[in-house]
């Protein structure tokens, strides 16, 4: 934690003062539930299923589509915890198949249900078929999951959401704001999310696509003119397990002074890398440059370019303009309360949305007439046009 803190400029662990003041209040709900952890192979769902391994819950399931990361989290379980959890469970299994309910029937019930599947890459929308898995992974799969914690009269339904549904500006966001608004709709007695910002050296992020570069001997690009708040993985699970077990059902977590945690460029956390590795970078001009000039010992070919993507805010925010902050018992942690939760009608227009059969500009009309103010940034061009 502290290499991927120093590697982001970062000096000081947040949310650390809250989660020890309610750590005995959370260990004491994990003894008493059975939990399934959905997406719980990813790169946020693994760290949330570590903590919760080690806090031996009554049963933990955890599920995913990803048979291999399942594989690896269970090599990392065994490697570190052991076997502290008797009945613990992993099924590499797709939540939205016809047959899916059975689980909870042969498995369930579960007190506490957490979501960390997800489509998450704004590049995902450039085709119907991946928009398509998007909003199917990203809503539907959240209203099945609403019924899931209705079979098994679960006390906590939590989904993880991101920066990029306050006021987004992509179809990936406003999959993750409708996500919300679908388990508010459905559940709102017992569901609750958090959003944040990047997670550094997460799966598929240009943080760890550093390291891959670097050991495939591939130079190294990024955006020039971005900064993020880059949060670690232990971070973000502490944020995820405060909201879920300790908060108010029925808010959103966010970081309470994001301004806290210093806004770093991707070229900064590029130079800290290719520094932890005994390099400094060699600034190429073009691409085709960076691929093709001679290695030396001391250098990496680097291509740093200006943004010009579609979808992007220049800048980060956690809360939407017709949004509101409650009151919260947190030190770093501020909760929205009181949210716009769209009647059945509405959610029934979300479910509706099928990019496959519909032109992008009727789906950001449905969008629109449920998130006012969504506008889509398009420029014509996304990540995939980019080394
Ligand atoms: N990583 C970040 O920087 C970051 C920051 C803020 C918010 N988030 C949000 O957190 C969520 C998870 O992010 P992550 O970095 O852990 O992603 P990840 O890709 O590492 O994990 C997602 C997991 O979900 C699984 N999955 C996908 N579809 C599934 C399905 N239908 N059924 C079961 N499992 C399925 C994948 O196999 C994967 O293991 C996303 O919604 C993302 O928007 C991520």
């Amino acid at each position: 934690v502290r290499s991927e803190l120093n590697l982001v400029n970062r000096h000081r662990e947040v949310f650390n003062t809250d989660y020890s003041n309610y750590l005995s209040d959370i260990k004491e709900k994990i003894t008493n539930y059975r939990i399934l952890i959905i997406g719980g192979a990813g790169s946020i769902g693994s760290e949330v299923v570590k903590i919760l391994f080690d806090l031996s819950p009554k049963a933990l399931h955890v599920l995913d589509i990803n048979e291999n990361s399942l594989a690896d989290l269970v090599r990392i379980i065994r490697s570190s915890s052991g076997y502290v959890t008797n009945d613990f469970l992993t099924m590499c299994y797709n939540p939205l198949h016809p047959d899916s309910d059975e689980l909870i029937k042969k498995l369930g019930p579960y007190d506490m249900i957490m979501n960390f599947a997800a489509v998450k890459h704004v590049r995902s929308e450039k085709d119907p078929f991946t928009l398509m898995r998007m909003f199917e992974t990203n809503i539907h799969l959240m209203k099945k999951l609403t019924y899931w914690a209705e079979l098994s009269k679960a006390k906590v339904l939590f989904s993880v959401s991101t920066d990029k549904a306050a006021n987004p500006a992509n179809l990936m966001g406003a999959s993750k704001r409708l996500m919300e608004m679908t388990g508010f709709s459905f559940a709102n007695e017992i569901f609750s999310s958090a959003r944040f910002a990047n997670v550094a050296f997460s799966n598929g992020s240009l943080l760890k696509a550093f390291y891959d570069r670097i050991n495939s001997a591939q130079p190294i690009s990024a955006p020039l003119n971005i900064k993020r708040f880059f949060i670690t993985h232990k971070e973000a699970a502490r944020l995820c397990l405060l909201e879920a077990l300790v908060a108010n059902n029925g808010t959103i977590a966010i970081p309470k002074a994001p301004g806290e945690i210093e806004l770093t460029s991707f070229v900064d956390v590029a130079t800290n890398v290719l520094k932890s590795k005994g390099f400094t970078p060699l600034f190429c001009t073009s691409e085709e440059e960076a691929r093709t000039i001679k290695y030396s010992k001391k250098e990496w070919p680097c291509y740093f370019f200006e943004s010009d993507t579609s979808g992007e805010k220049p800048f980060e925010e956690f809360i939407a303009k017709d949004e509101k902050l409650g009151k919260s018992s947190f030190e770093e942690i501020n909760l929205i309360t009181d949210l716009v939760i769209p009647g059945p009608k509405a959610i029934e227009e979300i479910l509706r949305i099928n990019p496959i059969r519909m032109p992008k500009e009727e789906i950001v009309g449905i969008i629109n007439s449920i998130i006012p103010g969504f506008s889509h940034i398009e420029k014509g061009r996304n990540l995939d046009q980019r080394m």
